[in-house]
């Protein structure tokens, strides 16, 4: 199996399961892949699909997949031009932006950021963490197949609300891999009136939807309802007793 493509070190981050999305995705006949709820792409980046909309909510994070898709080679330039500095990380001011219009070096330095913080989330510098600045040095040899991966994307910055009433069609997939309540990992975080929300957008969607949760979460069970199924997967790198983890889905998949 060929290895995956990492982009951008992010919390939440779902490469372990995406041999499971695509099977799903593949089955249910569908062309349009809609990665609902991005972050870091992940997903989108390692499924084939004829047509595939990245969306996230976070201005900062859609700006980063915008920059590669619309400003490919000044990206890769700017990337270059960053040092393993504590300088270039610090120099960094986390404002609201203007993510379609946004300078490509204030999104290269938004990339920087997550992929030498801790954890990906941006805020403490990784400098402890092994093999941080490693993992951002590792996308210079992928940047000539992600940056054309991108640029094939649709890429936008929506409520998922929004981006269900755009993209709902009978060929549409929805992955659904929102932040949970209470986590507070993502500059936008989720409350469970959103839960609500999407549980009725969903029940009203025409396309097919894969949605995921920790399987030890309550929250979805008191929303959602019991999962269709749950999967074991290896957790690498895990403290003794947490060798495991374990994911609930839910799903609708139309068969064409
Ligand atoms: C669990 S993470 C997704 C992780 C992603 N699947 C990956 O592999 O990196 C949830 C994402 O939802 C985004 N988000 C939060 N509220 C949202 C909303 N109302 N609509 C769309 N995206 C939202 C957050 O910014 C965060 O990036």
């Amino acid at each position: 199996m060929k290895s995956a493509i990492k982009f951008l070190k992010y919390p939440g981050i779902k490469l372990i399961l995406i041999r499971d999305i695509e099977k799903e995705f593949k089955e249910s006949g569908c062309s349009i892949f809609i990665d609902v709820f991005g972050g870091s792409g992940s997903v989108s980046l390692n499924l084939s699909a004829s047509k595939i909309i990245y969306n996230d909510i976070d201005p900062e994070v859609a700006s980063i997949f915008s920059a590669v898709k619309n400003h490919s080679e000044e990206f890769y330039s700017e990337l270059c031009v960053m040092t393993e500095s504590k300088e270039d990380f610090m120099s960094y001011e986390n404002k609201p932006v203007d993510w379609k219009n946004r300078k490509v070096k204030d999104a290269c330095l938004s990339f920087y950021r997550h992929n030498t913080s801790f954890g990906g989330k941006g805020e403490t510098y990784g400098t402890e963490e092994k093999g941080s600045f490693q993992f951002f040095m590792k996308i210079f040899t992928n940047y000539a197949i992600i940056s054309k991966k991108i640029r094939t994307f649709t890429v936008e910055n929506k409520d998922f609300r929004d981006i269900f009433r755009e993209y709902d069609s009978v060929d549409s997939f929805f992955y659904v891999d929102p932040p949970y309540p209470g986590k507070n990992w993502y500059n936008y975080e989720f409350s469970n009136e959103d839960m609500k929300d999407l549980k009725n957008v969903l029940k009203n969607t025409k396309g097919s939807y894969l949605m995921n949760f920790n399987a030890e979460d309550d929250l979805p069970k008191q929303i959602f309802g019991n999962p269709q199924y749950v999967i074991k997967y290896d957790n690498r790198n895990s403290l003794p007793g947490t060798e495991y983890k374990y994911y609930s889905f839910y799903k609708r998949v139309k068969k064409s």
